[in-house]
């Protein structure tokens, strides 16, 4: 499967370790950052990974920040994005099979890394079998996309202006 995967700086140790571990089954892992621990913000990797998924150019999406709800939120503004934020199997299943999610987030900070790696696998394995009307009644909520560019916000992070 492809498989977009992105972090802040919290976590990127945890979304690093998620990476190999996708990697090693056999899982095609595109890694839209961040890539070390100086200070960044969710939103910029929240939409990364969710325009990924929402284009169709990877399958599902793997976000991940202190609590999952700043990257799970940041991702959900995308249409065509369904995210499920996550702490357990049956809500990684539930996620699948009622809302035909495409992006599990978690809170590295909250969740174990056992738990992630399992709920990515259940995530993946479980299909869709929910009433397509209200996927579709959902994502019809947001009509257009029309979203900012951090074009902005990166110029200055490489500047330095973030950095603690
Ligand atoms: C740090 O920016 C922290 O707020 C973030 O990782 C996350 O916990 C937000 O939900």
């Amino acid at each position: 499967m492809k498989i977009v995967i992105g972090c802040d700086h919290i976590v990127t140790d945890v979304k690093d370790k998620l990476k190999e571990s996708l990697i090693s089954k056999g899982h095609e892992v595109y890694d839209v950052g961040t890539y070390d621990f100086v200070r960044t913000h969710y939103p910029i990797f929240g939409q990364k990974i969710a325009e990924n998924v929402a284009s169709k150019k990877y399958d599902i999406g793997v976000a991940i920040c202190g609590t999952g709800v700043g990257i799970s939120n940041s991702s959900q503004k995308i249409k065509g994005a369904r995210v499920a934020l996550v702490r357990d199997l049956l809500s990684a299943e539930i996620a699948r099979s009622q809302y035909d999610a495409n992006i599990i987030a978690f809170g590295g900070r909250i969740t174990g890394l056992g738990i992630m790696e399992e709920a990515i696998d259940v995530f993946i394995n479980t299909k869709f079998n929910g009433e397509k009307e209200v996927v579709n009644f959902l994502d019809n909520i947001v009509k257009k996309n029309k979203t900012v560019s951090f074009k902005k916000e990166l110029k200055d992070w490489e500047k330095g202006k973030y950095h603690d």
